[in-house]
């Protein structure tokens, strides 16, 4: 079987040769009625049999390996696929370095593998259940494709960890693919595992942010296990990363296109003070100090998956050779960071400073700071879109203590400059800094239908191009009534 191309003979698409590894196939089988029934119950509300212009990989070879067609949600084919195996890969860090990748779950470190896999698995459908009311609301049918592209594809990375544990981790891995079914997000007795996915997505403005910062650090987590010592494991992620950076671009250019939509307004009603709120948002699109505070909400929500600062779990996790680095093999060092130091943001006698902190155990400030850098890029585009409108106000990501839950400063009040207040000038100032319930009215009343061929919402400008090509007219969606 050439490994390029996805079999689509069987139940389930795969190019793993699932055909001759009964065994497994059996279990997947046996997983797939319980996870149609999860998607019928928490996948998008409504629109189940509407036909949706949806992008379904076909191969895992980078140079083309999707095609577009409308298909029934419920009818996609959710497959397994993995990246080709390099020729003799080796472990690229940790205790390990330079030892073949391992095919098989090396017994010492397979506690900490099917825990890390449960993780990753676990954000996959958590998302889609956040996601599930939105489609009622989209700004357009071209927006309610991209809802969907994600959703199903969320549903996808699901099949992928649950592949990995049924294929490798036996009958408490079986246990732990149920599992997955089980938790659901926000729920008071079984949530998701994770803060940021037990949180609403209350309308499209969250939608996008949500694309743009969780989604981000789920690209994070994904390298990171991408460098894995762990061959299998190392491949899925390499795959899902492909499809991933879509879901990014919908964040990406959904924010750009509500601050497009935002500055246009504004220069059209001759307003030159863009936190003029109350003006901007009779004119029908979100002003801009709203977009901040949604930034900084789902900005700082994301910097609390990567954990504290300095852990002796990710630390574990580099020296087992299990999770890497940002881009590991690109770094130049010894890999093995037995010496060396990392500056981490800590709070010393009440202040913020940058403390050296042995490298091994900073590895989750590490891939935070990188996150971040990655983040800031959006930014620039943001706010030159503004400022081509002539307008003087820049987004701007808050600093790492403001708002946190989980680290060094889970315990303090910061404002998004940094400067630490206190519990009083916290709770006075906060609707100044994230989303008030009024700012969420506001939004919330702006979340009308729109599902006109080429129609799009009063606060969101059309996209510059298509997906796939299609001109503004197509439609990405035909809704069944
Ligand atoms: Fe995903
Ligand atoms: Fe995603």
């Amino acid at each position: 079987m050439n490994i390029m191309n996805v079999d689509y003979s069987t139940k389930i698409p795969n190019n793993v040769n699932l055909s001759e590894d009964r065994q497994v196939l059996k279990a997947l089988e046996g997983w797939h009625p319980g996870y149609i029934d999860w998607w019928n119950d928490m996948g998008p509300d409504g629109f189940q049999q509407s036909l949706v212009y949806l992008r379904t990989a076909y191969s895992v070879d980078p140079r083309g390996w999707a095609k577009f067609d409308y298909v029934k949600m419920p009818d996609y084919r959710w497959g397994i696929l993995l990246a080709p195996q390099e020729e003799n890969r080796v472990i690229p860090f940790g205790q390990h370095y330079g030892e073949p990748a391992w095919q098989e779950v090396p017994g010492e470190h397979r506690a900490m593998l099917r825990r890390l896999i449960v993780i990753q698995g676990d954000t996959e459908p958590a998302s889609v259940e956040q996601q599930r009311h939105l489609g009622k609301t989209a700004p357009s049918l071209y927006d309610l494709r991209n809802l969907f592209q994600v959703n199903v594809e969320e549903g996808r990375h699901l099949w992928a960890m649950v592949y990995l544990l049924q294929k490798y981790f036996g009958r408490d891995g079986r246990e732990e693919a149920d599992e997955l079914l089980r938790r659901r997000s926000g729920d008071a007795d079984s949530p998701r595992m994770l803060g940021a996915f037990n949180e609403a997505t209350p309308d499209w403005l969250s939608f996008f942010m949500f694309t743009y910062f969780t989604d981000r650090d789920g690209k994070m987590q994904l390298h990171s296990l991408a460098q894995s010592g762990f061959d299998p494991l190392s491949r899925t992620c390499r795959f899902m990363l492909t499809e991933e950076a879509h879901h990014m671009f919908v964040g990406e250019t959904g924010i750009s296109r509500v601050v497009q939509r935002t500055v246009e307004a504004m220069r059209e009603a001759g307003i030159d003070d863009p936190t003029d709120i109350a003006r901007v948002r009779a004119l029908g699109v979100v002003d801009l100090p709203t977009v901040q505070k949604k930034l900084n909400l789902h900005y700082t929500l994301s910097l609390d998956l990567f954990g504290s600062e300095v852990s002796t779990n990710a630390a574990n996790a580099y020296n087992a050779g299990v999770k890497g680095r940002y881009r590991e093999t690109q770094i130049d060092d010894d890999h093995r960071l037995q010496s060396g130091t990392y500056p981490v943001l800590k709070l010393v006698d009440g202040e913020i400073r940058r403390v050296d902190e042995p490298a091994l155990t900073a590895l989750n400030m590490r891939l935070r700071d990188d996150y971040t850098q990655d983040c800031a890029k959006g930014l620039m585009r943001w706010n030159k879109i503004i400022a081509l409108a002539g307008y003087d106000f820049r987004l701007t990501l808050p600093n790492v203590a403001f708002h946190r839950q989980i680290g060094e400063f889970g315990n303090i009040h910061a404002t998004p400059d940094g400067v630490l207040i206190d519990d009083a000038t916290w709770n006075k100032r906060k609707s100044d800094w994230l989303p008030s319930a009024d700012d969420g009215d506001f939004i919330a009343s702006l979340m009308t239908p729109v599902t006109g061929i080429g129609e799009f919402a009063s606060w969101i400008s059309p996209p510059k191009v298509g997906i796939d090509n299609k001109p503004g007219d197509f439609e990405y969606v035909k809704i069944e009534t």
